[in-house]
């Protein structure tokens, strides 16, 4: 893939995890670098597309051509993504956390408040599903395409996704494993709509990108 082939095309996409505070030295985040949302921002940008992404807390820098926006929690990322519509694809690449916690503490938690010190529970209270949200937004994109990471049944949990979520594709891909998934260079994605899955990889996150970018093209025809 190459030249300009998603000129004229708007992707707006999720990538990197968000991290979700316990209080002014805590959180609860996940393992997400960020890098196979990154890769296909910046495969998205040199195909021509208008491409704006929206990034939880990670090290990497912006790809040309790539407008971002930077956030940190899920309530966030979900404020930036629908404040970003429309477009006319979507791709949640972020590993949004499901849960966060019900209240914040102002002060750093101590060990001693309560019961000794020995144990401490935290309430977590469901975030929205931004994915779903966008699916059902009134300005829905016409493509949208989620991942569903799993640590086992990969491709029966991502067509339940995909139904559950109302989506057109799902990137189904394995974590909790070396060589894909988060942090790694390298991914495989099996690629799933309602009649077809296609497997990719495992290849380099930036290879992966413009084929994942080449599915979701035929798509939007
Ligand atoms: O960032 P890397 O280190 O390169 O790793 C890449 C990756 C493994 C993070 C990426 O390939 C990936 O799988 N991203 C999705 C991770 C995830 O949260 O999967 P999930 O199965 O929990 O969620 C399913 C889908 O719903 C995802 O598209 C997610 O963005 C979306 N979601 C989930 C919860 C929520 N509150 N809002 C959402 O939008």
């Amino acid at each position: 893939a190459g030249g300009d082939d998603l000129a004229g095309r708007r992707l707006l996409i999720s990538a990197g995890p968000t991290f979700e505070d316990l209080d002014p030295v805590r959180f609860i985040g996940n393992r997400s670098s960020g890098k196979m949302g990154f890769a296909i921002a910046a495969a998205a940008a040199r195909r021509g597309a208008d491409v704006v992404m929206v990034a939880g807390p990670v090290h990497l820098a912006t790809p040309p051509g790539v407008r971002r926006i930077d956030v940190r929690s899920a309530a966030q990322m979900r404020d930036a993504v629908l404040g970003a519509l429309p477009a006319d694809i979507y791709i949640g690449a972020a590993a949004v956390a499901d849960y966060t916690p019900r209240t914040v503490s102002a002060e750093k938690i101590k060990k001693t408040r309560e019961g000794g010190g020995e144990t401490l529970t935290v309430e977590l209270v469901r975030t929205h599903d931004v994915l779903a949200e966008v699916a059902a937004h009134a300005l829905r994109p016409r493509v949208v395409l989620g991942f569903a990471a799993e640590t086992n049944d990969v491709e029966r949990y991502a067509r339940d996704k995909l139904v559950r979520k109302g989506l057109d594709m799902i990137a189904a891909n394995q974590v909790g494993r070396a060589g894909c998934g988060f942090e790694s260079d390298d991914n495989a994605l099996t690629v799933i709509d309602a009649t077809t899955a296609h497997a990719l990889g495992p290849a380099a996150k930036t290879a992966l990108a413009d084929a994942l970018l080449d599915l979701v093209k035929a798509r939007l025809r």
